[in-house]
């Protein structure tokens, strides 16, 4: 897919209604007239709402000074937690998603691109990644670092809780590192699962310190350093059509992912059913006389 072939996929993210390509290709236009500039780097800026709310934008704000002493930064705290593997967990996240060459992938907050580099190499060849981050800093560092000659590559400025696609449009989504802290949770989780074909996958991750270690002290010590350990894992959120859910701990059992597969529909509970007997205690008496 070409850069304007993927510009053409895009749809509005607070409508879903076909967009229009401008005819330099430099931005697109929703029916209601809100303008989708495509920024430097080949960027385009599809973030909804233009105005964030308030934890968005602090997010945003927050990683666009960051950028520079992200990646070390992020590498110490897997460090301190258990002396960590970053590499093999972030390839144990990847290979959550089972991907084979040609699939189609979207990583939401992508960051600098530490996990997309590894989607890229299980995608190859023929594949396509669809890396997007909130912060422009950020991102412009993901689109410095990730280069290959046999994966299309795009790069999308967004919103978690509003993507710019019709539903069913990938194989897989990934998310790492950001959803504790969107203003719009279970709309991202919605987000995340709609834009997946059904029978794929999503794998998402965050900090959360499993229960049975918030007593211990020295993790008492690590969330009051950062309270986000203390974030519950946010199930309730996700929606009705998944199914295959599994929660995963990693990083010293501090942070948590998990994955499902995405259904057509929510499974079905068939209150209908003819029970014999004149009740539940009625019908175990009739099925121990039956036995
Ligand atoms: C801790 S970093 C994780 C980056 C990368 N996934 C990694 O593992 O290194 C969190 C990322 O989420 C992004 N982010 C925060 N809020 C977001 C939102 N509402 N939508 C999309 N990305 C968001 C931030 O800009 C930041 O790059």
């Amino acid at each position: 897919m070409t850069h304007t072939q993927f510009l053409a996929s895009l749809v509005c993210p607070k409508t879903g209604q076909p967009l229009q390509v401008a005819e330099d290709g430099q931005s697109l236009t929703a029916p209601d007239g809100t303008v989708y500039p495509v920024l430097d780097s080949n960027i385009i800026d599809m973030v909804h709402p233009r105005e964030l709310f308030e934890d968005d934008a602090r997010e945003q704000h927050l990683y666009d000074q960051a950028y520079q002493r992200y990646d070390r930064g992020v590498s110490w705290v897997f460090e301190t937690l258990n002396h960590s593997d970053e590499a093999a967990t972030r390839q144990f996240m990847i290979g959550l998603m089972n991907l084979q060459p040609g699939q189609t992938v979207l990583e939401v907050g992508a960051g600098t691109g530490k996990d997309s580099a590894l989607i890229i190499e299980q995608i190859s060849p023929g594949g396509t990644a669809v890396l997007s981050d909130l912060s422009p800093n950020m991102l412009r560092l993901a689109t410095q670092k990730l280069k290959a000659e046999d994966v299309n590559i795009h790069f999308f400025l967004g919103n978690g809780s509003y993507l710019p696609f019709a539903d069913g449009t990938f194989d897989s989504v990934f998310h790492f590192g950001g959803i504790n802290t969107f203003s719009e949770r279970k709309k991202a989780f919605a987000e995340l699962t709609r834009v997946v074909k059904v029978g794929g996958k999503v794998v998402i991750g965050d900090e959360s310190m499993a229960p049975w270690l918030r007593n211990e002290p020295t993790y008492q010590t690590l969330w009051k350093a950062n309270p986000l350990f203390r974030a519950e894992v946010p199930i309730a959120d996700l929606p009705a059509n998944v199914e295959n859910f599994k929660l995963h701990y990693i990083f010293g059992n501090c942070f948590y992912v998990m994955e499902y597969t995405v259904a057509a529909k929510a499974p079905e509970i068939d209150i209908d059913l003819p029970i014999p007997g004149k009740d539940f205690v009625d019908n175990w008496r009739l099925r121990a006389e039956k036995a």
